[in-house]
């Protein structure tokens, strides 16, 4: 059974799906099987944005969910694309002009209209996006409220009394901020810090939930004799290649008790074989051999 963690008083999975490529559409059928399969696995924690999947993914979750007991996290800040479902905000606004665009022009506008999507921290937008997310995942609540990709200015105290007093109403149990960059670039707010993971951690007093573990996983070329050693004393096999994944999740759901860990993939067997190769009693109990022993052979695969 997957690890349990407290989200403000609700218990849920501490690996969570994130739902970032979770499209509807002519995808919304595959995507829908894809929550029902993770839901199956025991996954219960779900990150989602009005802008995630073209635009779609609230509403994929909202229909897949229906009367789950599960802990949704949404956010504001980045706008859902004006046209949801269509290949890329850029696209869809500049498709005809693009094409007549050389590449690297293209992707610059493509670029400059994706970034005005974001920094979207004003009341009334902030107002507006956070009860379409509501209609489009068909709940009064949410278990946490990110600010997406905010930066310090954003943070105004407009901004914060808004926010506060929905919680204070039980809009949302939770609030935070969600950044795709590691620790040091997330702008602190509320009791959730989402983040890509590194070997970094935050202050106490936050629950840590982190992205990128699989997506950053540096390939594995050839094992040294010393990580075969290192395996060995795991019990892990060097041909097998979730060896690699499994080992990084143990490793970062080991190091902080705290925390949950996303994961994503469009493939929910992937999923499952990646939840059956983590190490689930290390997990909850682990030891200093095992955890350096696993430090060790991840510090030893160079980035790649
Ligand atoms: N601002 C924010 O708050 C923010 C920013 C970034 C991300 N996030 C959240 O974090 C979620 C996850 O981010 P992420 O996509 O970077 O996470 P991830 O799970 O680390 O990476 C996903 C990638 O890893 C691949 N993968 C899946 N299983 C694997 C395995 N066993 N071994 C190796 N690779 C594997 C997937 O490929 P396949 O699909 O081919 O399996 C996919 O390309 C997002 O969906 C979003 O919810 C939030």
């Amino acid at each position: 059974m997957i690890a349990q963690i407290n989200f403000a008083g609700v218990p849920t999975s501490r690996v969570g799906f994130g739902c970032g490529r979770l499209n509807g559409g002519i995808h919304a059928a595959a995507s829908s099987r894809l929550v029902e399969g993770v839901l199956k696995l025991g996954i219960r924690h779900f990150d989602v944005a009005p802008a995630y999947g073209m635009g779609l993914a609230e509403d994929v979750l909202g229909a897949a969910l229906a009367n789950e007991a599960v802990t949704v996290v949404t956010k504001v800040g980045i706008a859902r694309p004006p046209q949801p479902g269509v290949k890329g905000v850029a696209q869809a606004l500049l498709g005809p002009v693009l094409a007549h665009l050389p590449a690297v022009k293209a992707r610059l506008v493509s670029k400059a209209v994706q970034s005005a999507s974001r920094g979207q921290f004003g009341l009334e937008h902030v107002e507006k996006s956070f009860a379409e997310s509501l209609r489009r995942l068909r709940r009064d609540r949410v278990d946490a409220l990110l600010l997406h990709e905010a930066a310090p200015a954003d943070v105004t105290a407009e901004l914060t009394a808004l926010l506060t007093d929905w919680q204070a109403k039980g809009r949302t149990a939770l609030l935070g901020s969600g950044t795709g960059k590691v620790a040091s670039g997330l702008t602190k707010f509320g009791e959730v810090a989402q983040y890509r993971w590194t070997s970094e951690s935050l202050a106490e007093g936050v629950i840590d939930v982190v992205h990128g573990v699989l997506r950053y996983l540096p390939k594995v070329v050839e094992w040294t004799p010393e990580q075969v050693d290192d395996l060995a004393l795991l019990g892990r096999d060097p041909a097998d290649p979730l060896t690699h994944a499994g080992i990084a999740m143990t490793r970062v759901l080991a190091l902080n008790p705290h925390s949950i860990v996303l994961v994503s993939s469009r493939n929910v067997n992937r999923i499952g074989a990646l939840l059956r190769a983590i190490d689930w009693v290390l997990v909850s109990e682990p030891t200093e051999t095992s955890c350096s022993t696993m430090q060790r052979i991840l510090s030893n695969i160079a980035v790649s």
